[in-house]
């Protein structure tokens, strides 16, 4: 069927939920950021949802810029080994970065952006995820930003895909097994 309604199990965080929390960590954010210049950077594509309306949020007059990045080879779970497949426009030296995710799951894909912007000489990198699952806790990453701790579940929505699939669900759910198993 092309329903999404169809591949769904449940939902997990509603679309209000998700509203409020953004609502929270944009006024925490403002207020750390007060005064200060501040830089959204948005990894393309899962964090799409979440920057615009996380950015929608800000009273800051924050800058956003985007970067696309790759596990690179041809494993299917994440190696550590990121490809850049669209680098920032912004030189970031001297500026303060806040990283944004859809979601934090091996937590090598945001390890390795966290070192790779660093290496820039920026004033500060700072990350901020709307998901973050148990996995990353094995990575030693500083989140500072974290709308929801969840499971290690196979989700998709608010910028979650399923091969591609299901980012443009505005909750996030998990997917009917029948989905992906076969
Ligand atoms: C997903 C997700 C994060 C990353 C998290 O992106 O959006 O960027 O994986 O995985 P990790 O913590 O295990 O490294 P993906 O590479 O699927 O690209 P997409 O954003 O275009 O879906
Ligand atoms: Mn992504
Ligand atoms: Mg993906």
């Amino acid at each position: 069927a092309k329903d999404m309604g169809d591949a769904l199990e449940k939902v997990l965080v509603t679309e209000e939920q998700i509203e409020a929390r953004l609502k929270e960590l944009a006024a925490e954010i403002d207020a750390d950021y007060a005064g200060k210049d501040l830089l959204l950077v948005g990894v393309l594509k899962g964090a799409v949802m979440v920057m615009a309306d996380l950015a929608r949020g800000l009273s800051h007059a924050a800058e956003m810029d985007w970067m696309a990045v790759s596990s690179y080879g041809a494993g299917t779970t994440s190696s550590g080994v990121v490809r850049i497949l669209k680098d920032l426009e912004a030189d970031i030296s001297g500026r303060n970065v806040l990283i944004v995710e859809d979601v934090i799951d091996s937590g090598l894909t945001l390890s390795w952006l966290v070192g790779n912007l660093r290496s820039r000489g920026p004033s500060s990198v700072e990350v901020c995820t709307m998901v973050r699952k148990p996995l990353a806790f094995d990575v030693d990453l500083d989140v500072k930003y974290i709308g929801f701790d969840l499971p290690n579940e196979f989700i998709v929505g608010y910028g979650l895909d399923y091969a591609e699939k299901y980012r443009n669900l505005p909750f996030i759910g998990t997917l009917a097994p029948q989905v992906y198993e076969r």
